[in-house]
């Protein structure tokens, strides 16, 4: 872990010589619109069962927040286990994600599919040569994605202890190439079934990304057709993902939502300065913070910057709020339809949207 996780960003709550909590944080690169921003990857939050409702996150939130602010990392993120636990800490659900559990025979795609490119299967050693400069490319377009650094590809991605096949089987690593370079790409587990002769197995999709339309629809067409399968399990998809349009039968994917990244601003001038914005003009908005008050306050946002201001203000919201839509994911528009902004100024919301836009 301390490879990708320096020492100094890990917090332990101690009773005398014994840990009972723990919390880290990745240091990362996150895709924000139009650019990238130093952010925590906040992670491994655990307390001791004997030592829960005590306060002990709290404390180590406390200053793994703090130390983020200090040292100029004005974004922190996550993925939660429970999505009850950090909305008290200002962060902002910031984009569902989408699991699937299609029946392999109910896959064919709406129209017919012409053969594109060529699949190799490569071995997880050599393999990140191959998917590195892709994934790059995709995540460097996408917001929420993260920048990987090789260390991260070796421990995180392709290594392949046993703890972390399940019930499925070594990781497989399958590249698509077209034009001489790959263009496509996918990490899979498959777990082998039979049950009287017939089979009962799927694969479990790690990871599936492709640099065009054409090579996405590709790597899954070559997922999907995978023989003695009976099902297509991944997860951590994207709501428009192009599965949806891509298959005849779109409602056999099985297509479940849950909340998917977490954002907390920790220093509003310097996260919203780091992404882009579209419409001319700019909005005021009253934010109110209470973990983190140094935020407090009104602030005009728009493409000529941000600032603080002493103007009246037009919307009015929690600091959570920023961060559902800082990344794209929620709009204001879909904020104040869910009580969680106030439009003080008819229009407001908006033209907040029209900023906004990724
Ligand atoms: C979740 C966990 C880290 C909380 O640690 P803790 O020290 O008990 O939390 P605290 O006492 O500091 O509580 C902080 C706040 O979170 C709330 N909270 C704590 N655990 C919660 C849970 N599981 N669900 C909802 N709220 C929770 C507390 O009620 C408290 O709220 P308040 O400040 O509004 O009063 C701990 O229970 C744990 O290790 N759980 C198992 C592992 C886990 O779920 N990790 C989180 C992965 S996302």
């Amino acid at each position: 872990m301390c490879r990708v996780m320096p020492a100094e960003r890990v917090y332990a709550a101690w009773e005398g010589d014994r840990a009972v909590g723990g919390l880290g944080a990745f240091p990362l690169r996150l895709t924000v619109p139009g650019g990238r921003v130093p952010a925590a990857g906040v992670t491994v939050a655990g307390v001791l069962p004997t030592h829960r409702r005590r306060g002990v996150l709290r404390a180590m939130m406390r200053a793994l927040l703090d130390a983020c602010h200090q040292q100029g990392e004005p974004v922190a993120y996550l993925w939660a286990t429970e999505d009850t636990i950090y909305g008290r800490f200002g962060f902002g659900l910031a984009s569902f994600t989408a699991e699937i559990d299609l029946p392999r025979e109910r896959s064919a795609f709406h129209a017919p599919f012409p053969a594109f490119g060529r699949v190799d299967l490569v071995s997880s050693v050599s393999a990140e040569e191959h998917l590195a400069p892709l994934y790059e490319r995709v995540a460097a377009a996408t917001p929420g994605m993260f920048a990987r650094s090789s260390v991260w590809w070796q421990t995180r991605i392709l290594a392949d202890p046993e703890w972390r096949r399940g019930s499925g089987g070594d990781l497989q690593c399958a590249v698509l190439e077209s034009g001489g370079r790959p263009a496509a790409y996918a990490l899979y587990r498959m777990n082998w079934a039979f049950e009287r002769g017939l089979q009962t197995g799927s694969v479990a999709v790690v990871e599936a990304l492709g640099a065009s339309p054409a090579a996405t629809a590709a790597i899954w067409r070559y997922l999907l057709d995978i023989d003695w399968m009976a099902r297509v399990k991944a997860g951590l998809l994207p709501l428009d993902h192009p599965l949806l349009l891509l298959l005849a039968e779109p409602r056999r994917l099985g297509f479940s939502l849950r909340d998917g990244v977490w954002v907390r601003l920790l220093d509003i001038e310097a996260a919203l300065t780091a992404r882009s914005y579209q419409a001319q003009g700019s909005v005021v908005i009253a934010v109110t913070d209470e973990f983190c008050p140094w935020n407090g306050g009104c602030w005009r946002v728009g493409p000529d910057g941000v600032e603080r201001t002493d103007d009246a203000p037009e919307l009015s919201c929690d600091i959570s709020a920023l961060g559902s839509v800082y990344l794209g994911g929620f709009t204001w528009g879909q904020l104040q339809r869910a009580l969680r902004v106030q439009e003080l100024s008819p229009g407001a919301t908006a033209q907040a949207d029209a900023i906004f836009e990724p």
